[in-house]
């Protein structure tokens, strides 16, 4: 059946099954190289609270696993309301508790450029935590300017603005449940 999408969608690039099947896969990874540790998950917000949501309850099912899982919050900002990301990465909200002695998986929606992932691992490793390792739900490999180590990828992002499932374009389109290409002339030249 043909989908109706939202004004300004052109297409849908991977579905909601797409997305919880990536999901699991990460789940099922992470829960065999943390078997029988405690595991904290840092999703990056604004746009990986869905991703970091659906897989930490991916995680809660899959065989094995971390002993116990706590969960924390960070919100950082590059993009402000543009299309593509300005390098500058700004800390809007940092985590609330102390991960010295911890092991680490950063949860991010999407690596672009890296400058991101890049500020993150550098700025959570000064802090001595026993690991830092990095999810990402989907990785944007074309247009990289930083060298950042990524463990876990979800999904190969075509090269393609992609909004949906926490990402967005000026705020709008987080809450679609797949991921989509935006149509081009909703962008700026
Ligand atoms: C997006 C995304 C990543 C980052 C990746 O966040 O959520 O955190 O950009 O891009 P990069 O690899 O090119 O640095 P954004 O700054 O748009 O904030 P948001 O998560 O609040 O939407």
């Amino acid at each position: 059946m043909q989908q109706t999408l939202p004004p300004g969608i052109e297409q849908v690039i991977f579905s909601a099954e797409d997305i919880a099947a990536a999901n699991r896969r990460t789940a099922e990874a992470i829960a065999r190289d943390y078997a029988g540790r405690s595991l904290v998950l840092i999703g990056v917000l604004k746009g990986a609270l869905f991703a970091t949501a659906d897989l930490a309850r991916a995680l809660a099912e899959a065989p094995g696993g971390p002993t116990d899982v706590q969960l924390d919050f960070i919100a950082v900002s590059s993009y402000g309301n543009a299309h593509r990301s300005s390098g500058e990465v700004r800390l809007i909200q940092d985590t609330t508790h102390a991960i010295e002695g911890r092991h680490v998986v950063i949860v991010e929606d999407i690596i672009d450029n890296g400058h991101t992932l890049h500020y993150l691992r550098a700025m959570l490793a000064a802090r001595e935590p026993a690991s830092v390792r990095a999810a990402v739900l989907l990785d944007k490999p074309y247009h990289r300017a930083v060298d950042v180590a990524v463990d876990y990828v979800g999904l190969t992002c075509p090269d393609e603005f992609v909004v949906g499932y926490g990402l967005d374009y000026q705020e709008r389109y987080r809450t679609l449940p797949y991921l989509a290409k935006l149509r081009p002339e909703v962008l700026p030249r």
